[in-house]
């Protein structure tokens, strides 16, 4: 029995450490690597959005994995109680074309809003042709935040053009959308009662810009957003206003430009809000337009206040986000 065993160890090791690889526990982010789920599959949730209820975050995103049916556009959605260890809860959408788009239909960037009155997670997309001349927000509604979510209609909010879409929700609960209108500019505006509507304009913020987020910190809003480059990276920037209505100072670069944006787009501004400190994470996408199932994603800890924003040179770092506060990880791939 005792030899037995002997023989045994070193295969029964070897099993346990390729099973623990497929679920190993993520202590660091580090950007623009392939991000595991805890199944041990890359993250597919792009040009995401984040909400939290309770104490789980909900990570929903466009599912790009290889080998989708091509009739059916995806979105998927991830838990996690510590934005680093990311469970698959499932495709929550899964939509045929939902207006005679046509074959390459478009459905891209996914935001959740949960409704504290209706109980409904309402969820906006941008919806279009393949030329990206409809620019419409979609919208599809669940009872959990796991769905399956159902579509319900879909319309240009206020009457204008909406192609990027970004969500914002204020430190007193107020739900925004913030959409990029091609002839004007960049659009916040605040939702109906039930969400299912774009409602009243806070601003027009006049400058071409897409991939919006905006965070609410020590008073100040700021706002980020990419220029207009398709799937190429390019120099994200920033603006400040004392409120929603404005004004909006001239927009600044966050990162060093010659990085453009170290290869990424801006999708959201995640507040982390612990008991110690609080943490803006900018989460933006390196996409690979190509080979679309292995865009990455770059999350990084940001250095805001008084007016200024800055996105540090990705390393890998890690959160706790019961106090907020993060730190630089060394040798993260020896840990
Ligand atoms: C840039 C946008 O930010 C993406 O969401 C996507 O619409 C691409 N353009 C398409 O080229």
């Amino acid at each position: 029995m005792h030899i037995l065993l002997k023989q045994l160890l070193p295969t029964v090791s070897l099993m346990a450490i390729v099973a623990s690889g497929f679920t190993q526990k993520q202590t660091v982010i580090r950007p623009g690597e392939v991000w595991p789920d805890t199944d041990g599959k890359h993250i597919q949730a792009h040009g995401g959005g984040i909400i939290k209820m309770g104490k789980t975050y909900y990570w929903y995103g466009e599912e790009r994995s290889r080998g989708l049916d091509t009739n059916f556009r995806y979105v998927s959605c991830y838990s996690s109680r510590d934005l680093m260890n990311w469970k698959f809860m499932g495709d929550v959408v899964k939509m045929a074309d939902p207006e005679n788009l046509g074959r390459r239909w478009v459905l891209e960037r996914p935001k959740v809003f949960f409704n504290k009155k209706t109980k409904k997670y309402v969820m906006y997309f941008h919806l279009d042709n393949s030329s990206y001349k409809v620019a419409r927000v979609g919208i599809a509604v669940s009872d959990r935040p796991v769905g399956p979510f159902t579509y319900v209609k879909s319309f240009r909010p206020l009457d204008h053009e909406s192609r990027d879409i970004g969500q914002f929700i204020d430190d007193d609960g107020t739900a925004y959308l913030v959409f990029e209108d091609r002839p004007f500019g960049f659009r916040i505006a605040k939702l109906s009662e039930d969400y299912m509507n774009v409602e009243k304009e806070m601003s027009l913020i006049k400058a071409h810009m897409e991939g919006g987020a905006i965070v609410h910190y020590k008073g100040l809003y700021y706002s980020i957003g990419s220029a207009l480059t398709g799937w190429k990276a390019n120099p994200n920037k920033y603006s400040t206003a004392p409120t929603l209505q404005g004004p909006w100072t001239e927009f600044k670069d966050i990162a060093p430009p010659e990085t453009n944006t170290y290869g990424s787009q801006s999708t959201m501004l995640i507040k982390v809000a612990g008991k110690k400190s609080t943490t803006i994470i900018f989460m933006a996408d390196v996409w690979k337009p190509g080979t679309q199932w292995d865009s990455r994603y770059i999350w990084m800890p940001i250095e805001i206040g008084d007016g200024k924003l800055w996105v540090p040179e990705p390393k890998p770092w890690t959160i706790n986000v019961k106090t907020g506060e993060w730190k630089y990880v060394q040798d993260a791939a020896l840990k």
